[in-house]
């Protein structure tokens, strides 16, 4: 691994093998305990607290390969950093799906991202029964540590031994098998903001908030027309944000076994996408839900949100397009070329004049971006994110980016060309006084060794390259998202 100048586009040829990449999605079967005695570096006296991350564990049941990664069980990683030491444990979220398939042997539940049971579509037939993987994001809150997955309720774990303790529904506010997003975002003030999408021909959009304890203290919901694909949204002081993509959806092929439910949505690429404002509980009770048009494509996640003067602005990772996911196409084949990039896209709401403008703010392509906590839904500076290597070409995420809003300036730490890199998280210094003084924390893939590393950089300054490498002893399959809480857990 080396840092490479951010100026430097002589770069030619590819950064990475296909090859290389596919090593990333084998499953990891052992669940394992240990310090990490292989570091490169030193990790910082200071860096104390527990990263979680989830993602799938597994990419086939007992050698049947699973159709789409998404479609994994989920697993935590559990990284915690103590006196310039750091600890790993995993555990697979111990779902009934998860117990049904590894006691079977073998598959037994359609996923939504087109793993279809042995047997064609007979097996397949109106077999609604979807399982619960909780595999994309794992918080610390009130106290709970919770396993989310945006179709169902949250799974509760220990956050000690990474237990599977059942499902959590908050004193009953959820109920069974009632959604609650993957994409929370954490209000500076103390406050949870989280939602669900409850699909049909009208959509309903239900947004819980959530105090320090842990507790669901509000709860709203808002009908919405048309099908809705939301995976994240945006939090303001005053408003939560919800991007409706356009796309259509066409249960049939579904319903009859032929295709996964995410077979069955298609980008209506000819279709406005819909800005929804909702006004947040307690804030402004008596505006109304506002709608908005603008050209946009694809959007999974947004950076951050805040208000200014008579406008909201809005910062998003956008595809122009999305590529399907096809019945007989194989994840593991991706052109990543002749995809879109996922690019870094402002918004900017006009709510006196109804009007939507859009700017692309740069060209490479990225993913899974990160910002200061006490930044979330306020004017920021910086953004970070999971990174192409190069500067235009799209790729696997292979690099580490940080953006600079004021100043525009760019800066890139990057693993390429054997290196492949998750989500980044920021995790600021206690006390610190710029934006920007804090470690990012990266899981990154090492084709080289078949292993993950821990990666810790200065936010700071990423060019002066990894403050730490903790080599774990196995890999951990790509991952989809995390967080950091400062309590030690181990
Ligand atoms: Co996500």
């Amino acid at each position: 691994m080396k840092t490479i100048d951010t100026q430097d586009s002589q770069i030619s040829g590819k950064s990475y093998t296909l090859k290389d990449w596919q090593g990333g999605y084998e499953s990891l079967n052992q669940e394992c305990d240990y310090w990490i005695d292989d570091i490169e570096g030193e990790i910082p006296p200071e860096l104390t607290g527990t990263l979680f991350r989830n993602g799938p564990g597994l990419l086939d049941i007992n050698g049947q390969r699973l159709h789409h990664p998404f479609d994994g069980d989920g697993m935590i990683s559990r990284i915690t950093f103590t006196n310039s030491r750091a600890h790993f444990r995993n555990r697979f979220v111990k779902t009934e799906g998860y117990l049904a398939e590894q006691k079977a042997g073998k598959i037994l539940y359609r996923g939504v991202f087109g793993t279809q049971k042995p047997g064609g579509w007979l097996a397949n037939i109106f077999d609604f029964k979807i399982k619960h993987i909780a595999n994309t994001n794992i918080i610390y809150w009130g106290g709970k540590l919770l396993a989310l997955w945006e179709a169902a309720e949250p799974y509760l774990l220990n956050p000690h031994t990474l237990e599977t303790l059942g499902n959590e529904y908050f004193n009953d506010v959820l109920s069974k098998k009632e959604a609650f997003s993957a994409h929370p975002r954490i209000d500076p003030n103390g406050t949870l903001v989280n939602f669900a999408i409850k699909p049909g021909p009208s959509t309903t959009i239900s947004i819980f908030e959530l105090n320090i304890k842990g507790e669901i203290t509000s709860k709203q919901n808002h009908s919405v027309s048309g099908f809705c694909f939301i995976h994240d949204f945006v939090i303001t002081e005053n408003y939560c944000i919800f991007f409706q993509n356009p796309v259509s959806f066409n249960p049939l092929a579904f319903a009859l076994g032929i295709s996964s439910a995410a077979q069955c949505i298609k980008v209506q690429k000819n279709q406005p996408t819909k800005i929804i404002i909702i006004p947040r509980t307690g804030k402004t009770q008596t505006e109304q839900v506002k709608v908005l048009e603008t050209q946009a494509g694809f959007i999974f996640h947004h950076v951050n949100a805040f208000e200014m003067e008579n406008e909201i602005i809005i910062d998003s990772i956008c595809y122009e397009s999305l590529t399907d996911v096809e019945p007989n196409s194989d994840y593991r084949e991706t052109d990543f070329e002749s995809n879109s990039p996922g690019q870094i896209w402002r918004f900017n709401l006009n709510l006196s004049e109804n009007k939507v403008q859009n700017q692309l703010i740069d060209n490479r392509a990225c993913e899974f971006p990160t910002i200061h906590p006490n930044n979330v839904g306020k004017a920021y500076r910086y953004v970070y994110a999971a990174a192409a290597h190069h500067a235009t070409v799209n790729a696997p995420l292979q690099a580490i980016f940080k953006l600079d809003f004021k100043s525009g300036k760019k800066q890139l730490w990057s693993a390429a060309p054997r290196g492949f890199v998750g989500e980044p998280i920021f995790v600021p210094k206690v006390n610190s006084q710029q934006e920007d003084d804090g470690w990012l924390i990266a899981v990154v893939y090492d084709a080289e060794n078949h292993r993950s590393d821990v990666v810790i950089l200065d936010a700071v300054n990423l060019e002066k390259g990894a403050i730490a490498k903790l080599h774990l002893k196995h890999h951990i399959p790509y991952g989809l998202h995390g967080s950091f809480t400062p309590e030690i857990f181990i």
